[in-house]
């Protein structure tokens, strides 16, 4: 084989894997959030890449849209943020949500003007050794005990000495999707209490999107959306009009016809029951479908609901398309399949897994193309 035979022509995978980025519909829920938000800033959340979205272009169009606040994960992820940004002259605040890990992240903090959230003196020891005199968040465990600090005094004390200043205080809620559940208010309480004793004057940031949309009398001064900036409704029962960003997207690879007795996929768990059109499609587990979609799932193709049947594999899933008359007739190898986004809600996937549209989002492969659609 010569070296010419070798030189790839493909500019990218023509394999159809692709999630279609809606961004007038991200602009769309980011006004419904500000809007509901009242007077409070917005801090976007755009940690683990957008969950799935991708963060870069998620970030710019909220940032051309006015977003000043950004919150990612850590500091790989907000340099990256920094750098996409500054290369549009967009200058806001990126906080990095699970803050400092070692003295390196502080010095990457104090280089890229990056935000941590802090919870423990060692974090400002770590800041004065990288020279970081910009601005923190402190995070209050306000009853979720996850990460914070229980009485902020000391490194509030602690930052004063070193030149630190602080953007405010923040804490998160445990069961804001439960608009009922006594944990909300107690845990509202507990924060209110913490920061009146110890920094009165200081902003205060509390709510995440379902606490947005069911307290929004306490959006304080700037409240932190993830998910409804994505589309999902938080809280079914109490719809904003959010729209789907991400449609995952395969499409038709074959399509065959079975008979009775007949097995499809790993594990032979179909047997056809009947005679039936079933269509093989380009999505798999690699690319985000989880396994347990199999012999549960459906697919939206051509204004239809087709069930997924058998074990989800790696690049493939198969689906029964008997509902459409003679299948090899009106649909065709390359339709376009749709996992979920405009048709089916991710929200609806995650619940037959008894699982969350976060967890769907956030596995999405990185072998499957993000399609921009502006
Ligand atoms: C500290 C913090 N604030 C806000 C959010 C956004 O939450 P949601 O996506 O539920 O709006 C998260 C998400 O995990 C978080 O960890």
């Amino acid at each position: 084989m010569n070296q010419s035979s070798l030189s790839p022509t493909l500019q990218a995978s023509s394999r159809p894997a692709v999630a279609y980025i809606n961004h007038q519909h991200l602009r769309h829920n980011y006004a419904l959030l500000k809007q509901q938000s009242g007077s409070a800033h917005i801090m976007a959340i755009v940690k683990a890449n957008a969950y799935g979205h991708g963060m870069q272009a998620v970030a710019l169009t909220l940032a051309d849209a006015g977003c000043q606040h950004f919150g990612v994960t850590d500091a790989r992820e907000g340099l990256a943020l920094r750098q996409s940004l500054s290369s549009h002259q967009h200058t806001a605040e990126i906080t990095l949500l699970s803050g400092l890990f070692d003295i390196d992240d502080a010095k990457c903090a104090a280089s890229a003007a990056l935000t941590p959230l802090i919870s423990a003196p060692h974090h400002i020891d770590w800041l004065q050794a990288a020279d970081f005199h910009g601005a923190v968040w402190i995070k209050i465990n306000s009853g979720m005990n996850r990460i914070g600090a229980s009485d902020p005094a000391q490194l509030i004390t602690l930052c004063k000495q070193a030149d630190i200043s602080i953007c405010g205080l923040l804490s998160h809620l445990a069961c804001a999707d439960q608009p009922d559940h006594p944990m909300n208010q107690q845990q509202m309480q507990t924060f209110t209490q913490i920061c009146d004793q110890t920094a009165a004057d200081l902003p205060r940031s509390m709510l995440n999107s379902a606490g947005i949309i069911c307290m929004p009398e306490h959006a304080m001064q700037i409240v932190r959306p993830g998910i409804a900036l994505y589309g999902i409704e938080p809280i079914p029962s109490m719809p904003l009009g959010l729209k789907p960003v991400m449609t995952l997207s395969g499409s038709i690879m074959q399509l065959r016809d079975i008979t009775v007795g007949e097995a499809v996929s790993y594990g032979a768990s179909f047997l056809a029951s009947h005679s039936m059109s079933i269509a093989t499609i380009s999505l798999g587990y690699a690319d985000g479908v989880p396994r347990g979609l199999s012999n549960k799932g459906s697919v939206y193709i051509h204004g239809t609901r087709c069930p997924i049947i058998g074990a989800v594999c790696m690049d493939y899933s198969m689906v029964d398309v008997s509902c459409f008359a003679k299948a090899q007739d009106s649909i065709r190898v390359g339709e376009q399949v749709e996992f979920w986004g405009e048709h089916i809600a991710a929200n609806e996937v995650a619940a037959q897994l008894h699982s969350i549209s976060y967890t769907l989002f956030t596995a999405i492969g990185n072998r499957v193309q993000r399609i921009e659609v502006k």
